[in-house]
């Protein structure tokens, strides 16, 4: 294996995992009803890595990948990847990356700009006022792009933004008099400084701190993994080393990037930001069942109205599936199709009704 590769921690390869199992999804909801799609990568790196032993794959080449694939199914559509670099070897070693796909079907456009990704989605944002439905990943080694321009991306309609949010780092800057300047673009407000979190330590400030910053995204549906230091890294494996953020105002999109975070939930956690730490293995349909029963007891809901009003459990359909049913063969739920052809199916605008105590 060459020195040309950077070698990759483990942590870091679980959220090119998570982005492996996101794409695809993504791809066939928007790719349903729109022709065009977008995808930026804003901190896009060298494309490969070193990893056990073997040169894998980065988040621009599993990009291309997962594009390619999805075009070559739908070759009426079309899609066009940005990687944005600042760093010239970084960008080289990208291009050559990029250029080993040499069959890329020819509704694939990739583009690779080089420069600083603040300065490349300010003036996209400014020149462009539809854009087509887009995924910005943002995936730096200190601060995310500053607030205004994520709330920017954020307004546009069908987009929507996978954060790296170095916890670590931040949360070291906060204190730190001297970076004042950064927090306030981070956070797109001076208000920050006046927070509990800047006094409190431990769990309680880095709740504070998570829950701060999602808040200013202002987005309707989001999930905040936890990744924490891997044993490959020199601080305890017990810290939070990052939150891969996802934000969305779709639920449909939520809804598969919270399969494709359980699927890795052994690797990380999922925060409910209400202070309580939930790790996907410990959710339980028992649990669900009890919680389900006690806010819905006498009354009707439609299935897919139920998953949207509880969407900061972070259960998936599946978990809500498997305690209706419990519950059913309990005789708590009848279940009224409308979706479903039979009484046992148990999906989408299927009535759940809750029988009274
Ligand atoms: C964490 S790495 C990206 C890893 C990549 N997303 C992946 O998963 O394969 C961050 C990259 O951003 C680049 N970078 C740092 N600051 C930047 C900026 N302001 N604009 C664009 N790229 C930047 C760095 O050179 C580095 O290659």
């Amino acid at each position: 294996m060459s020195e040309e590769f950077s070698s990759l921690k483990i942590n870091s390869r679980i959220k090119h995992l998570i982005l492996k199992d996101y794409l695809p999804a993504w791809e066939a909801i928007l790719g349903r009803y729109h022709g065009r799609m977008l995808y930026f990568d804003c901190y896009a790196g060298p494309g490969s890595y070193r990893w056990r032993g073997k040169e894998i794959e980065g988040s621009p080449v599993i990009a291309i990948q997962t594009a390619g694939e999805w075009l070559k199914k739908n070759p009426r559509k079309e899609m066009r990847l940005v990687f944005i670099e600042e760093v010239a070897n970084q960008k080289c070693k990208l291009e050559k990356a990029i250029s080993e796909f040499k069959d890329n079907p020819k509704n694939l456009y990739i583009e690779v700009i080089s420069g600083k990704a603040e300065d490349v989605v300010s003036k996209l944002l400014a020149d462009v006022k539809n854009l087509a439905p887009a995924f910005f990943f943002l995936d730096p080694y200190g601060h995310p792009l500053e607030m205004y321009l994520i709330r920017e991306i954020l307004k546009r309609q069908k987009t929507e933004v996978l954060i790296n949010f170095m916890y670590y780092q931040i949360n070291r800057d906060i204190g730190n008099s001297l970076v004042e300047d950064k927090v306030t673009k981070l956070f797109g407000t001076t208000a920050w400084k006046d927070q509990p979190f800047v006094n409190l330590s431990g769990s309680q400030r880095e709740q504070g701190i998570l829950d701060y910053y999602i808040q200013q995204l202002g987005v309707q549906y989001y999930i905040p993994f936890k990744i924490r230091f891997g044993l490959d890294e020199k601080v305890a494996a017990s810290r939070t080393k990052y939150y891969l953020i996802h934000a969305t105002n779709h639920f449909r999109g939520f809804d598969k990037m919270l399969e494709a975070m359980w699927k890795h939930g052994s690797e990380g956690s999922l925060d409910c930001g209400d202070g309580q730490m939930v790790l996907f293995p410990e959710k339980t349909v028992d649990s669900l069942k009890d919680f389900l029963r006690g806010k819905y007891c006498g009354q009707e809901i439609a299935f897919d109205k139920m998953r949207k009003e509880n969407w900061r459990l972070y259960y998936r359909e599946k978990e809500f599936r498997e305690s209706l049913q419990v519950l059913k063969k309990e005789n708590k739920v009848e279940f009224v199709p409308v979706t479903s052809k039979t009484e046992r199916g148990c999906k989408g605008k299927d009535r759940i009704r809750f029988v009274g105590d």
